[in-house]
């Protein structure tokens, strides 16, 4: 039985880590001490979570980080003023607010309120628009990372047929606007698809980006497809708790070229792509260091 090999996201998000590093010092070395502001929301455990570790890893790569929790009846008035403070913050370079947001909260408003040379993910309209324009722009780090871990596996990715499962602002759209910059022919597929399975296994690229644990067994892959398990879900198994993927990753073991696994795959490599976008961030607010600096070019 063959093996699908394991597409090793923590060495790749390492890698990522070290190169953002060199920049970072870059920065400094001419003044500049890139800082990240952090807005949580609320008390979701998930997401108290995931800010600690962007936070910690922040801390790693030498990027200053402003963390601000605000309490669950935060007003939507009060956050914008927040941010509006964000925005004109010289130390502060990049700016996240944690997703999702309580329900009296008009997420779209609050995304579209961060100053777009500041939006380190990549949500406000002027950045997802230039995605779909194919200029470069700062672009969302969950998709931007897949795309590393893509090319490092694959290379070249042109002519290839990848499906995108799911359709979601942070992950699929994107992700397929990235795929398709990279010459892919690709087919994004959702809850309202019609023969998803059948169209998976046309896929040399699958992408499984929908939050349902271990949807995508070896029925849905062609023999030597690549998988991207995007997927990050939580199981009670044997009477204990587990992360799983959106992949039934034993299933499709022997039938997948290559796969990430979860934990350890895509993960990591949302942290290491929300640090370089926070020193992207830093640079295009400072067009004279990015200038001086050609290599310093927004990844594609
Ligand atoms: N919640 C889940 N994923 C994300 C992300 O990539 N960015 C933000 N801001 N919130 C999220």
């Amino acid at each position: 039985m063959s093996c699908a090999t394991l597409i090793d996201g923590k060495a790749c998000a390492a890698a990522v880590i070290r190169e953002v590093s060199v920049e970072v010092k870059a920065l400094k070395d001419v003044g500049i001490d890139p800082g990240l502001a952090v807005v949580l929301v609320g008390s979701d455990p998930a997401s108290q979570v995931y800010v600690r570790n962007k936070v910690l890893r922040a801390e790693e790569t030498g990027i200053h980080s402003f963390e601000h929790k605000l309490a669950a009846d935060t007003s939507q008035t009060a956050l914008l003023t927040l941010i509006e403070r964000l925005n004109a913050d010289p130390q502060v370079h990049g700016i996240l607010v944690q997703l999702p947001l309580p329900g009296h909260i008009d997420e779209n408003c609050i995304l579209q309120a961060v100053d777009p040379l500041k939006d380190v993910d990549g949500f406000h309209s002027e950045n997802v628009g230039g995605l779909s324009q194919g200029r470069n722009v700062l672009t969302p780090c969950t998709p931007a990372g897949c795309m590393r871990l893509l090319k490092e596996t694959c290379g070249d990715l042109s002519g290839q047929h990848a499906v995108v499962i799911g359709r979601s602002n942070i992950v699929g759209k994107p992700m397929a606007a990235l795929l398709l910059q990279a010459n892919c022919s690709v087919t994004v597929v959702h809850s309202r698809s019609h023969n998803i399975r059948e169209l998976c296994r046309q896929a040399d690229i699958v992408i499984a980006a929908v939050g349902r644990p271990q949807m995508v067994d070896a029925s849905w892959l062609k023999p030597g497809a690549v998988v991207i398990d995007v997927g990050i879900n939580r199981i009670e198994q044997d009477g204990k708790s587990r992360l799983v993927g959106d992949v039934d990753f034993d299933s499709v073991q022997a039938t997948a070229s290559a796969i990430t696994p979860v934990p350890g795959g895509v993960g990591p490599m949302t942290i290491a792509y929300l640090m370089k976008n926070t020193v992207t961030a830093a640079q295009l607010q400072y067009p004279a260091v990015r200038h001086a600096k050609p290599s310093m070019e927004i990844p594609a």
